[in-house]
């Protein structure tokens, strides 16, 4: 089946009146449609083939986002892409429009040489397990607030000019990993967009850091959820020991009165720096990833294998596409 593009404005009217209901928030269409348009006119969204689909006569009948990520293994790269928001019409499913987009798009990547495809389910994983997806660890921390360290922590709200502070405390972090996506000045554009997207009303954006002089030593982005009694982490970071060590006073301090601290099962050696808390499954957002290229089988069989990987999840909230 042919995969084409789908104009970005044939997307905004065919596609985004359907899938509002469903992804977009407490967004009016209008908003919804503006905030898409945005990623689609940005030099990431236009860097490759964004939105795209098969065909029913001239209608769409299966589409989907694709994301270009570059994953670091080591010295290694792979070259990955991710699938965001999957969708028929309703009129149309049942067909195999789907399935045979899904295997067509793994076919395409796989000749063109890049090593995996990930995508984040919120539909029973057995779905994209038949098309050779696999389900990688996909978790929620929670943590009592009452837990963590209650020493003051000094903490400020993160401003606009933090950014880029925030982007070296980042990958102060991301050099002591094994492995992980890669954030460059581009992604992380698409990355702080998300991040600072207004949420539903009742939520409140909580971005903090801790700084010495004017290097941030820990930051943490997140939303106060009130009705869930908690602080939700989307990222954190640290640089070096000192930052590592007063991690858990920021996101204290994040929390406010709020009884909890949770987020997704953060990656190795992000992990290790919060405490033991409670760890359940997510019942959406499911990581689902497939390899097609043998560097790709090598980084999930070295991922397997790892202890460290089994206690912490691979990806960030952040990398959700
Ligand atoms: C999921 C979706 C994209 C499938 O599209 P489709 O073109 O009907 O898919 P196909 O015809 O290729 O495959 C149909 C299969 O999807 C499965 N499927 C549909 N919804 C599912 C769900 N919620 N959980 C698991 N499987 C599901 C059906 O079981 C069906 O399999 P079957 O025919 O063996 O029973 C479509 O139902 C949709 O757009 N849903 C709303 C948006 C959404 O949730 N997207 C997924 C985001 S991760």
């Amino acid at each position: 089946m042919e995969i084409s593009t789908i104009p970005a404005e044939e997307y905004v009217a065919a596609v985004l009146p359907e899938t509002h209901a469903l992804w977009g928030g407490q967004r009016d269409l209008a908003t919804y449609a503006n905030d898409f348009r945005a990623v689609a006119d940005s030099t990431y969204g236009r860097r490759r083939r964004f939105t795209v689909g098969v065909r029913d006569g001239g209608s769409i009948a299966s589409s989907c986002k694709l994301y270009d990520r570059e994953f670091r293994w080591g010295e290694r790269s792979l070259r990955a892409t991710g699938i965001g928001a999957v969708f028929t019409p309703p009129a149309l499913r049942g067909r195999g429009y789907a399935s045979a987009m899904l295997g067509a798009l793994l076919d395409q990547e796989r000749a063109a040489g890049r090593d995996f495809v990930f995508l984040f389910s919120d539909i029973h994983p057995a779905f994209y397990e038949r098309l050779g997806f696999t389900t990688l660890p996909s978790r929620i921390l929670t943590l009592r607030a009452a837990s963590l360290d209650g020493t003051p922590a000094g903490a400020v709200q993160l401003s606009e000019a933090d950014w880029a502070g925030v982007r070296r405390c980042s990958d102060a972090l991301e050099a002591q990993r094994p492995w992980g996506f890669k954030r460059t000045p581009l992604i992380w554009d698409w990355i702080k967009r998300k991040l600072t997207a207004p949420g539903p009303a009742s939520t409140q954006p909580v971005n903090l850091a801790i700084k010495r002089d004017r290097t941030i030593l820990t930051y943490v982005i997140g939303r106060r959820v009130l009705e869930a009694d908690a602080f939700v982490f989307d990222d954190f970071g640290f640089n070096g020991d000192e930052g590592r060590a007063r991690l858990p006073a920021l996101l204290r301090s994040a929390a406010g009165d709020l009884a909890r601290v949770s987020g997704w099962l953060p990656p190795p050696v992000a992990r290790e720096a919060l405490p033991r808390g409670s760890v359940r499954a997510r019942k959406s957002e499911i990581t689902m990833f497939a390899c097609v290229s043998p560097l790709a089988v090598a980084w999930r069989r070295a991922f397997a294998a790892d202890p460290a990987a089994g206690r912490a999840d691979p990806l960030w909230e952040a990398d959700h596409v």
